[in-house]
This record gives C-alpha cells, sequence and structure tokens, in this order.
C-alpha cells in the first residue's frame, strides 16, 4: 500500500508542531504582558472627575495636610475620601461663580454626595490597612508618589501583588521615622544629610516610641533647646515621632548617613515581622 503521507509532510507535521509551540508561547507572554499592561492595572491613568480637583494646588500650593481631607488614614484601614463641607469650609468663600464648582454647590444645596471615581481600587479578596502601614513608617509618597505635584491623581504604582511583596520582603529599605510619613519629598538619610534617632522609652512599639531629628543633637542648636523646654516653647525644628502628644526627648541618639542602617533600626524599634511573615499569603488573603 502506498504512503498515505510522503516524507515532506512530516517536516511539515514538525514544523506545525513547532509553530503551535511559539503561537502558544507568545500568547502567553501577550496575557502576561496585558495583565501587567497600564490598561488592566489602571496605573497611571486620570479618570474624568466630576470636578477636576488638584492636589498639586491644594497641597503644594496652599500647603494643606493629607490628614486635613483623609482625616482616617491613620486610625482607620480607609484613608477616606473628604465630604463636600471639607470643600465648603473655603469654597463659600473662594471661587464660589467658578464653572469648575458647580458640582461641589449642587451637592452642598441638595446633600447629595459627589460621586468621586476610585483611583486606586483592588480586588475584595486583598486585605489592606491604611493604619498599619502608616503607623510603621511607611509615607504616603512610598505607594502613591509624588501626590503634592499632581494637577489629577493617577495611579503612581501597580498595587499587584508582586508590588505589594516587593516591600514586604525587605521593608527595612522602605522604613522612615513616622513623623515623616507625609513629608513628601523624604529622600532617606545620606552622608550630606544624616538622621539622628533615639528612643524614648514610650511604651508601644510606634508613635512616641522613636524620636528622630534632622539637626545635629550633640550640637544642642536653638531646635534642640526649644525641643528640650516642651513643644510650649515653639519653634521645634525637631521632627518628633508623635506630633499632636507632648514630645519626649530620649537620652541619647544613633546617627544615621543611610537608609539600609536606619532601615533596620526602625524595623527592631517598630516590631516589624519578619520577612517570611509578611509574604505569607494569609497577611494579605483572609
Ligand atoms: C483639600 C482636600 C485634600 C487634601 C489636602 C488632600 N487630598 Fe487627596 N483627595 C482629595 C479628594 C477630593 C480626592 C478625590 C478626587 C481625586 O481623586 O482627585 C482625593 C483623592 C486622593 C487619592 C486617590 C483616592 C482614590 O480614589 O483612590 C489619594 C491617594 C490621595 N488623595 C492622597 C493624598 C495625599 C497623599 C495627600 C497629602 C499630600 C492628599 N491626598 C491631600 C482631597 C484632598
Ligand atoms: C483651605 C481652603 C480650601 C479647601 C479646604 C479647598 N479648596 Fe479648592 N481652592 C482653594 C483656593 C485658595 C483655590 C485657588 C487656588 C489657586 O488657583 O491657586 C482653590 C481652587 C480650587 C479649584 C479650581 C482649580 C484649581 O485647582 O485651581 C477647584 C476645582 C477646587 N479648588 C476644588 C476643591 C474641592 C473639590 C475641595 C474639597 C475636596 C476643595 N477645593 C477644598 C482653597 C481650598
Ligand atoms: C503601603 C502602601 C500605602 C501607603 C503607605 C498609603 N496608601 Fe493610600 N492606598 C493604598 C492602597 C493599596 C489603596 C487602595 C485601597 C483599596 O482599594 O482598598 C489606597 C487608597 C487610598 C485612598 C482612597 C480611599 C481609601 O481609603 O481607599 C486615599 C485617599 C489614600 N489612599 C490616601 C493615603 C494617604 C493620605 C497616605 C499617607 C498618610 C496613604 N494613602 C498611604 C496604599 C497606600
Ligand atoms: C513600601 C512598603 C510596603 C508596601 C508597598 C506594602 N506594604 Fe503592607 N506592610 C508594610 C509594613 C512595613 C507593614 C507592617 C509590618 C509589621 O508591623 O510587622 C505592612 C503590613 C501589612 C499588613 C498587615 C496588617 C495587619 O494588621 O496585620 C497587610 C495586610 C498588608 N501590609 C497588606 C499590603 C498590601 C495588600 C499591599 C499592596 C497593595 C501592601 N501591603 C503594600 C509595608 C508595605
Ligand atoms: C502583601 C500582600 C500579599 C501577599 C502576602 C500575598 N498576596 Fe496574593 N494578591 C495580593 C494582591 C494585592 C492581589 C491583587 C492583584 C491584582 O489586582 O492584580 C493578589 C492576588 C492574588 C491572586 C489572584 C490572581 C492574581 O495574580 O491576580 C492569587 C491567586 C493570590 N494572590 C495568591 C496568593 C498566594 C498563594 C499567596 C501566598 C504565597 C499570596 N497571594 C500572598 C496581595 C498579596
Amino acid at each position: 500500500m502506498a504512503q498515505v503521507f510522503d516524507r515532506s509532510s512530516n517536516a511539515l507535521a514538525r514544523m506545525s508542531l513547532v509553530l503551535t509551540g511559539l503561537i502558544v508561547i507568545a500568547l502567553g507572554v501577550t496575557l502576561d504582558q496585558l495583565q501587567r499592561s497600564p490598561w488592566v492595572t489602571k496605573q497611571g491613568q486620570r479618570p474624568d472627575q466630576p470636578i477636576p480637583f488638584s492636589h498639586k494646588h491644594h497641597v503644594e500650593g496652599l500647603g494643606l495636610q493629607c490628614q486635613y481631607c483623609h482625616t482616617s488614614v491613620e486610625k482607620s484601614s480607609y484613608a477616606g475620601i473628604p465630604p463636600t463641607k471639607t470643600c465648603i469650609n473655603c469654597h463659600a468663600q473662594i471661587w464660589t461663580n467658578a464653572d469648575y464648582l458647580e458640582p461641589v454647590r449642587q451637592s452642598w444645596a441638595t446633600g447629595a454626595s459627589i460621586q468621586w471615581i476610585r483611583v486606586h481600587d483592588l480586588p475584595d479578596f486583598v486585605y489592606f490597612n491604611h493604619e498599619i502601614h502608616v503607623n510603621k513608617g511607611i509615607g504616603c509618597a512610598s505607594c502613591h508618589g509624588r501626590v503634592d505635584e499632581m494637577p489629577l491623581m493617577y495611579q503612581e504604582n501597580t498595587l499587584q501583588m508582586e508590588w505589594c511583596l516587593n516591600c514586604h520582603r525587605n521593608p527595612a529599605a522602605n522604613l522612615r521615622p513616622t513623623s515623616e510619613i507625609y513629608n513628601m519629598a523624604w529622600a532617606g538619610p545620606s552622608s550630606d544629610k544624616p538622621v539622628w534617632c533615639g528612643s524614648t522609652g514610650k511604651a508601644g512599639p510606634t508613635a512616641g516610641a522613636v524620636s528622630c531629628t534632622t539637626t545635629d543633637p550633640s550640637k544642642g542648636g536653638p531646635e534642640l533647646a526649644a525641643l528640650q523646654a516642651g513643644p510650649a516653647a515653639g519653634g521645634a525644628q525637631a521632627v518628633s515621632d508623635a506630633p499632636a502628644a507632648a514630645i519626649a526627648v530620649p537620652a541619647s541618639y544613633t546617627k544615621f548617613t543611610n537608609q539600609m542602617d536606619l532601615g533596620k533600626y526602625l524595623t527592631a524599634q517598630y516590631h516589624i515581622r519578619t520577612p517570611n511573615e509578611l509574604s505569607s499569603c494569609e497577611t494579605c488573603h483572609r
């Protein structure tokens, strides 16, 4: 009986196998790329908000603190979006006729809240909490970028699992004194700009346990004198771990000139869990 397939079709079969393999790989790579693409992660996109609210104008320009509007960021899992009342505090007087602000006036008149579009939105199966990050020395800018320079809000990072894990595997690289949480320009200590930290002896792992300063405490400059005289003396330039509470002054300071040394020190002071514990699935999927 004659061969149904000749030799050349054998080669063809092999070729098509190789081709199929290549196509499968290409598809895999494309899907993987797609899954990481800004189109899926929403990274960098600026949604059409009902009002073109500018963080740049309100934070950098007017010097408003994040907590003025995101009031619950230190004490709750949610940072919160400010109610219309917060805008009206100023906009009852300023820019009262601007078209831009019509939705604010509408909302104030009717009591219906402004329908802001969420920029950051983790899936429901992921547990996230602002309070612990903020109270353990992770600054807003480490996750949200230079918000003070954003005319319109966008998502700086992917918020994908890999991104969270990147920090959870090596938190020391990102830890700062909790007094620097809102400092958008914090760059960590360097030999030009050292940071001195000391334990205040106060109980509790976070706020109040460590006090850090960017002026040499051994020089006992006017800032430190003011600090030691107590906050009431005013003019205290030194940064403290407990901005609102009475400032406790450490008995001795350690000087830090690089991030890793400071990070290791704060890891111990803030009782940060091990990278293994922080990367275990139950930490974020409960
Ligand atoms: C005057 C009030 C105000 C101040 C001050 C303010 N914000 Fe906001 N913030 C808003 C409003 C309103 C929105 C919702 C509209 C938007 O996304 O632009 C928002 C949105 C955000 C979002 C995105 C929320 C989402 O939908 O995912 C982040 C992140 C954020 N702010 C961070 C900060 C940080 C960090 C600071 C301090 C540097 C700050 N904000 C200061 C009013 C404020
Ligand atoms: C502490 C006072 C204050 C608060 C609170 C405040 N604003 Fe403003 N806002 C201003 C001032 C002052 C300007 C004019 C800024 C400029 O042009 O430099 C302004 C400008 C604006 C503008 C015009 C465009 C721009 O950014 O310059 C919009 C829109 C706006 N604000 C929306 C809001 C919304 C929405 C809220 C509430 C989440 C809010 N503002 C809260 C003081 C405030
Ligand atoms: C460890 C990273 C991280 C840090 C630090 C962080 N955020 Fe967020 N933020 C997120 C994530 C993730 C979301 C989205 C949460 C969700 O979808 O449940 C978010 C959401 C928000 C929102 C939207 C409202 C909400 O609560 O979901 C605001 C406003 C906000 N952050 C402000 C801030 C401010 C202000 C700071 C600094 C005091 C800060 N964030 C620090 C990661 C962070
Ligand atoms: C820049 C660093 C950084 C990033 C990014 C980060 N985390 Fe964390 N996370 C920390 C630190 C530091 C802690 C505190 C660890 C401790 O106290 O042991 C923490 C703690 C947690 C905890 C423990 C909360 C608790 O109450 O036990 C959860 C959950 C968590 N992070 C989720 C996330 C998720 C989800 C993301 C990504 C969307 C994320 N984190 C991104 C640094 C980070
Ligand atoms: C630090 C927080 C964190 C830890 C620890 C963590 N995850 Fe996740 N995981 C996330 C986040 C955030 C997402 C959502 C990613 C997105 O929206 O793309 C996610 C998504 C997932 C998904 C959905 C598929 C995907 O990739 O989007 C699976 C499955 C998953 N995680 C499994 C695990 C397993 C298994 C572990 C333990 C080995 C683990 N995760 C540990 C934060 C974490």
